[in-house]
């Protein structure tokens, strides 16, 4: 006789949360946002949030909060020093991350400037698999170079490639047989944002450490999505199948000397980061830093109530059926993007989705931003706010001139556990409908820009 019951899984990936509190969206015509579009310049981050319909430019502190966060913020205690709340921050972070030494941030950018403010400096190059806008910034700030040095098959969007986020280990070895006397640390960015929210696998975490390691250089991790990439470790490297994730993490950071973090990311707070380091007279010089810039180092320019919800978002990110659902849920979107035509970066990363507007707007020159184009056409149809991720936000070279970024790219990042499987079908019927009038839409030019990260306040006019 056979059972009526069966252990086989269901196929639907469903959220694994019910919905506590809610928050109205406006709906808006589209006369009223091409109205909105113009008043902000064509630059989407000018645009009023309550304009927006569904807002994916950004995973980074846009993420809900859980019942048991927001009864963490009530724990929150605001002692100057020596908080409580602070002890259990720190806790929670070592438990995963256990470095030396945890400065508390008032987010991940703030860690990289106190970073690279004692490292950084001109002559210095700081490798990374790909750094990230901010991180970027805040060393050419300092005179240093940032240099990318991703795998070549992280640079061809359609190509499928499990760790795509991974570095480029025979470049990076090459760069320290020549230069290593001007490299004062080599980073690692988990997942690789820039790169397509992809992937870095454990192998190659080991071997830039590996390389690290012959020429004496620290290894810092910017791990804002160490979790997501722990996730793809787990499901797509050999051997990892049964290791807990938070196991995996901890075998990550095993590996590093250091972390930049931002708790907006990962860890479900919508603020917060850390700086970790190993090394003590290097901890001594940040945490000077700190105090001037962040606060003094058991705050760290954050709340006691703060550091409480990173605390207990530590513990949640890294579930399993939090995870399954939060990487099936952006495969779903990617997914559904790949089988309408539209070009997509594959495989999807594990925070958003990244069409690839050179490929889709192949009209227009890369200085003539099909990715802004395309972003704001998205906004326009449909109130669906995304983010550029291509020549305005990288083309733009310290010495003032231009030139094309290696790939075009918008970002449809999803905030973590705030919008439900139908607010994906309408983002999924907007983009559909863009991508099949692409070949019409036209360039933008820039009419105003500021010498450093101009994407965010540039503004742009159409060419008609
Ligand atoms: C990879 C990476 N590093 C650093 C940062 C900076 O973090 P924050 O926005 O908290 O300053 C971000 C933010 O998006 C990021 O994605």
């Amino acid at each position: 006789m056979t059972e009526p019951m069966t252990d086989e899984p269901f196929r639907t990936i469903i959220e694994p949360f019910r919905i506590h509190s809610v928050e109205p969206m406006r709906l808006t015509s589209r006369a009223e946002r091409a109205a909105a579009l113009a008043a902000a310049g064509y630059n989407l981050f000018e645009l009023p949030a309550q304009d927006v319909l569904i807002d994916l430019l950004t995973d980074s502190g846009t993420g809900a909060m859980s019942a048991e966060q927001w009864a963490a913020v009530q724990r929150g205690n605001e002692a100057y020093a020596g908080s409580p709340s602070f002890q259990r921050f720190r806790t929670a972070v070592t438990d995963l991350f256990p470095f030396r030494h945890i400065l508390p941030t008032h987010q991940g950018r703030a860690a990289e400037k106190i970073l690279f403010t004692v490292t950084g400096g001109a002559g210095r190059v700081i490798p990374n698999n790909t750094h990230f806008d901010t991180t970027r910034a805040n060393i050419e700030f300092t005179g240093a170079q940032a240099v990318d040095l991703p795998v070549p098959e992280g640079l061809q969007p359609s190509l499928r490639h499990p760790f795509k986020g991974n570095m480029d280990v025979a470049a990076l070895h090459g760069l320290l047989a020549e230069r290593a006397d001007v490299v004062p640390l080599v980073m690692l960015t988990v997942t690789n944002n820039s790169g397509g929210g992809q992937p870095v696998s454990m192998a190659n975490i080991r071997a830039v450490r590996e390389v690290c390691d012959r020429y004496g250089k620290p290894l810092f991790l910017d791990a804002c999505r160490f979790a997501e990439n722990a996730w793809f470790i787990k499901t797509g490297e050999p051997g990892y199948g049964d290791v807990p994730v938070a196991d995996i993490v901890r075998e990550m950071a095993a590996l590093a000397d250091g972390m930049t973090m931002s708790a907006k990311k990962d860890p479900l707070a919508n603020i917060g980061g850390w700086l970790a380091v190993n090394d003590d007279r290097l901890a001594e010089q940040c945490r000077s830093l700190e105090i001037l810039t962040e606060g003094f180092p058991t705050y760290g320019g954050l709340a006691g109530r703060d550091l409480e919800a990173i605390a207990q978002g530590l513990s949640e990110c890294t579930d399993d059926d939090y995870l399954r659902y939060r990487v099936r849920s952006i495969a779903y979107l990617g997914e559904a993007l790949e089988s309408s035509r539209v070009p997509v970066v594959v495989p999807f990363g594990g925070h958003a989705v990244f069409i690839d507007a050179r490929a889709l707007l192949a009209h227009l020159d890369p200085l003539r931003y099909p990715g802004q184009v395309l972003a704001c056409a998205l906004y326009e149809q449909g109130g669906v706010r995304a983010c550029e991720i291509g020549t305005v936000m990288f083309g733009l070279r310290p010495d003032g001139t231009e030139a094309p970024a290696a790939m075009d790219l918008v970002r449809l990042a999803v905030p973590r556990r705030t919008y439900t499987q139908s607010h994906i079908d309408y983002v999924i019927e907007v983009v559909t409908r863009v991508a099949g009038r692409a070949a019409q839409l036209p360039g933008l030019r820039i009419v105003y820009q500021p010498r450093q990260l101009r994407h965010f306040t540039a503004r742009f006019e159409p060419l008609r």
